[in-house]
Order: structure tokens, then sequence, then C-alpha cells
């Protein structure tokens, strides 16, 4: 009889390429759509698969799948403390020489900032290195723009946040997938700071 093996466990599995995000809602996302595919249009570009449209909170990158427990826990608490709020995109810009537009507002909520602020400083105190470059909230309408996208104000698209997702950005020749991990609640904390 050959020997039974361990099953393998989460020491064993290979990192995951994370980060945290806001999903739009139906409403938000056929709107962003439909500026998605002008602003390709227009400038050129590639607009990404509709279901991949976010707007990243943190990026973390290669993380031991033995650490994605300690990220729930996190993510559970930082979004139970934080309360529902509304993001109007607003503007179109590019990064990049206009390679890479984007969607974006210009009046980024505080309860934004104060969400991704808890959320970094969570993250930094568990050992979870993030980017250090300045926090710049955008939802990417469209890649590799051979007409340069330029900056405009667009047709306020008012989104309501309601909950946070932690995801793993799977990268393949056709594009990245985005596998959902876990997803919580904005707003859940009693007052004594447990979640209801
Ligand atoms: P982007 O939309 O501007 O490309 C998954 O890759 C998500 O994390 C994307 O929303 C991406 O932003 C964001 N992200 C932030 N910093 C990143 C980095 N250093 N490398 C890859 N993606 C990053």
């Amino acid at each position: 009889m050959s020997p039974t093996l361990p099953e393998p466990g989460p020491r064993d599995a290979p990192p995951l390429r994370v980060f945290f995000a806001l999903w739009p809602d139906a409403g938000a996302r056929v709107a962003l759509a439909a500026l998605a595919r002008d602003t390709a249009v227009q400038a050129r570009g590639r607009a990404p698969p509709v279901g991949n449209l976010h707007l990243t909170l943190a990026f973390l990158g290669d993380v031991a799948a033995a650490r994605i427990a300690a990220l729930d826990a996190i993510g559970l608490a930082v979004a139970a403390a934080a309360p529902l709020f509304t993001l109007t995109l607003d503007r179109v810009g590019a990064f990049g020489d206009g390679r890479i537009a984007w969607a974006g507002t210009s009046a980024p909520p505080r309860d934004l900032e104060r969400l991704v602020q808890s959320l970094t400083g969570a993250l930094a105190k568990d050992g979870f290195p993030t980017e250090r470059r300045a926090f710049h909230p955008h939802v990417t309408l469209a890649r590799h723009c051979r007409r340069p996208a330029g900056s405009a104000a667009i047709a306020p698209i008012a989104w309501r946040i309601e909950q946070i997702t932690l995801n793993a950005s799977e990268l393949s020749p056709r594009g990245p997938r985005y596998r959902e991990l876990g997803a919580w609640p904005l707003g859940s904390a009693t007052a004594d700071g447990t979640t209801s």
C-alpha cells in the first residue's frame, strides 16, 4: 500500500497576487461600461471587460496563501468601522503619456481617503507592505491608447459605496482575471466595536 500523503494546505499553495478594491454596483457598472467603450473608441485603446471595472484601494502584490486569512480579518474590521458614502466620478484623465485612460473624481470624499488610510494602516501594522505612491482613486477605462487620452469633465456617475472586496489577479495572455476572495459591508460596527 502506498503511504498516504498529507492534504496540500495553504502553506503549499502558490502565492496570490491580491488587492483590496471597490467593485461598482449595477448602476455604476452600466455607466462605467458605456464610458469605457466610448473612451476606448476615441483614444483607440482597449477597454477592460465590463466585469473587470473597479477601483483599487490597496495593491499588495504577491501574498502567501497562508496569509490570506489575515487579510480577511483586516477587510472585515476596516469595512465594519467605515461609514457608507457616495463617490461621484466626474472626470476622465490619463496616465503614462496618455496611454491609460481612467475615470476619477475632482472631489475625493473624505470617507474614501479615511477608508484607504485605515486599510493601509491596518495592513502596515500586520506587516503587509503597500504602495508608497500617493493614492489616486481611479477606474481604468482603456489601456494601450494609440491616440493620447486627454482630461475632461463627464456627466457625473454617482456610485454608492457599500462594501470592500479582496481580489486575486490572475494574469494570462488575454489579460488579468479577477477573482473575489472576500467582500465585507461598510458600516456594520456597533458602538462597542463589534460587528453586527
Ligand atoms: P490599474 O487599474 O491602474 O492598472 C490589479 O492589478 C489592480 O491593482 C489594478 O486596478 C491596478 O491598477 C492596481 N495596481 C496598483 N498598483 C499596482 C502595481 N504596482 N502593479 C499592478 N497593479 C497595480
